[in-house]
């Protein structure tokens, strides 16, 4: 993602998350999931509420994109990625890419494990550990949605969100959260 291209988009969504009745909002639009999905998408920053929102308001002519936008970045999870290693992350792509990726690297030499949450969770809590759940973030919401019995299709929309688009549906998907 180019995150200079994208800056309009997320000056949006920053003024859209600091909206009083953001919260309100979100719980009105989170009583169309089931239960856990629910919970799942409740649990997001206002950030990320106010981005996820913005897109399925843009996708809100299938239901089922609709679900994938507010549900695509629940793998963010607050208790292991804090603020200031989001933004040193935004930071890093933004100015030194190269860095990042290296960085990116060994980090994923230092995770151990069978499933995502098991190579969270092997990583020592703090900046590593953020960074690998933003990187992963895709897989580890698609594993929460799979333990929360959510549909196939739905998971691998989710799953699938940081990879090249393959087909139409996720394409369009992709191009929503480039732009919000
Ligand atoms: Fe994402
Ligand atoms: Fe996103």
């Amino acid at each position: 993602m180019n995150t200079w291209r994208n800056l309009p988009g997320k000056l949006k969504v920053s003024l859209l998350s600091l909206h009083p009745r953001l919260r309100r909002e979100a719980r009105r639009v989170g009583e169309d999931l089931s239960g856990e999905e629910g919970e799942l998408f409740l649990s997001l920053n206002r950030y990320d509420l106010a981005h996820s929102l913005a897109m399925a308001r843009r996708l809100s002519d299938d239901p089922l994109l609709r679900r994938a936008a507010l549900l695509h970045d629940t793998g963010k999870l607050r208790g292991e990625l804090d603020i200031i290693t989001r933004w040193l992350y935004t930071f890093l792509e933004m100015f030194f890419p190269g860095r990042l990726r290296r960085l990116c690297a060994a980090v994923e030499e230092g995770a151990h494990g069978e499933g995502i949450l098991e190579r969270v969770r092997s990583l020592p809590p703090g900046w590593r550990r953020g960074f690998f759940v933003q990187m992963h973030h895709g897989e580890i919401a698609a594993e929460l949605l799979r333990r929360a019995g959510g549909d196939q299709e739905l998971v691998r929309m989710v799953e699938e969100h940081q990879r090249e688009p393959r087909d139409e549906r996720a394409r369009r998907l992709r191009q929503a959260d480039d732009a919000l």
